[in-house]
């Protein structure tokens, strides 16, 4: 096969965006469907997608943000009302923010940890998808994707765990490059 040099150069260089750069505009709806199929497309041994998504897009972003703030505000009492804007800005002011809920099954030939990394690749590829149609991504999850009650507002149900919420939008900032592992610190070759 050819070099791919665009794809090999993304890989070398791609880099998250923090939630508060990526403004609008966001993805359309026909790029949403790409981004979408393209995310779906993923290992997933015994082909059982053990995974699921949420889309929160238009005015849900503001509308989990209250849900969120009111949880916030049971959970952490000694929250102040700065305190509480910051969740009610938790998927702003990206565009769009898409959930990638982990949805492990009993399977006899399937592992739970192979069901939860499959999870991890539809994140994963979502932030791929989202660079390959000009747009900037990151993978978060916070402590609302670990508390039942707000789990559960955003649309888990019983049995499945968010993954993350790869928030997608247009980057108002060039994210400078963060250090990486050495590759000899963990990277090495089997000699037996
Ligand atoms: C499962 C997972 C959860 C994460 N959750 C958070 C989070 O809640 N808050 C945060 O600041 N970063 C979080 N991150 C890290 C961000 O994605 C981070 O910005 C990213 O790793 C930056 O590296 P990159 O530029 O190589 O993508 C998480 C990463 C992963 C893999």
């Amino acid at each position: 096969m050819a070099v791919n040099t665009a794809l090999r150069d993304y890989l070398l260089t791609r880099r998250s965006v923090g939630l508060g750069f990526l403004n609008e505009p966001g993805p359309s709806q026909a790029e949403l469907e790409t981004i979408l199929t393209i995310a779906t497309r993923v290992p997933d041994h015994g082909k059982i997608t053990p995974w699921r998504l949420v889309v929160y897009a238009g005015e849900a972003r503001a509308l989990v943000g209250e849900r969120l703030a009111a949880i916030a505000q049971k959970r952490f009492p000694t929250y102040d009302d700065a305190s509480l804007d910051v969740e009610r800005k938790r998927f702003l002011p990206a565009p769009l923010t898409i959930g990638v809920i982990s949805r492990p099954q009993e399977h006899p030939k399937v592992p739970e940890l192979e069901q939860v990394l499959s999870a991890g690749n539809v994140a994963f590829n979502l932030i791929h998808a989202a660079y390959a149609h000009g747009y900037a991504a990151s993978w978060i999850t916070r402590w609302f994707a670990f508390d039942q009650e707000a789990a559960s507002m955003l649309g888990a149900k019983e049995g499945e765990q968010f993954v993350g919420f790869v928030h997608i939008g247009t980057p108002s900032v060039t994210p400078e490059e963060r250090p990486r592992p050495d590759l000899t610190s963990v990277v090495s070759y089997y000699e037996g």
